[in-house]
């Protein structure tokens, strides 16, 4: 008999995960974190050092940069979920391999399938790469939004790539404006805290 996804399930498989060698360096898993009930799913790449020592996503200074910007739209982060392709952290904060993310993508679908949001904002180049399409270019393509069985996909700037080049926040303020309207219009906001902001 097939075995029910729970998020037990989803715990377990990716604690006692080895499916690619990045598990060998680290110190802790990062599963992901914050409301599994939300509408809206935020992907990031894969862990840095201050989430590899917490086992928590997006704790670090791009963390920081990711809550204010949340907060800026009335999106406390504690009302949304956020995880990235990779569980394990790349050594020195290296890009995931291509074979390192099909390896996960397994924890990332399960996922995907228990909070089952209505929005994801996919942070940067490698989680529009592996979510929507691997010709997406994060320059060309940020702000477009794309319907995929039912979830609305944006791209957008990853945090970090703002703290590098802070020319960019300007840009990632009109994807947040747009993600702000598009929870609006499907009415999301009721469902993230039972009323429009
Ligand atoms: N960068 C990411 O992509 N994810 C994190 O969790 C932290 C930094």
């Amino acid at each position: 008999m097939a075995q029910e996804i729970t998020w037990e399930l989803f715990e377990k498989q990716v604690a006692e995960c080895r499916l690619c060698p990045l598990h060998a360096g680290i110190q802790h898993k990062v599963p992901g974190q914050g409301d599994r009930h939300s509408p809206l799913m935020l992907v990031g790449e894969g862990p840095g050092q201050t989430e590899d020592e917490q086992g928590l996503a997006f704790v670090g200074a791009a963390g920081q940069l990711l809550t204010r910007m949340l907060e800026a739209i009335q999106l406390p982060r504690d009302r949304v979920y956020i995880c990235n392709v990779v569980k394990c952290r790349p050594p020195f904060n290296r890009v995931p391999a291509p074979e390192e993310a099909e390896a996960c993508r397994i924890h990332l679908r399960m996922q995907a399938w228990l909070v089952r949001p209505k929005v994801i904002v996919l942070l940067g180049s490698t989680a529009a790469k592996n979510l929507l399409d691997p010709e997406i270019r994060i320059t060309r393509d940020r702000g477009k939004w794309v319907e995929r069985k039912g979830v609305w996909m944006m791209p957008t700037f990853h945090p970090s790539a703002l703290l590098r080049d802070p020319d960019k926040k300007r840009l990632a303020w009109e994807d947040m404006k747009s993600l702000r309207d598009k929870l609006q219009e499907l009415h999301l906001y009721e469902d993230i805290y039972g009323k429009e902001p």
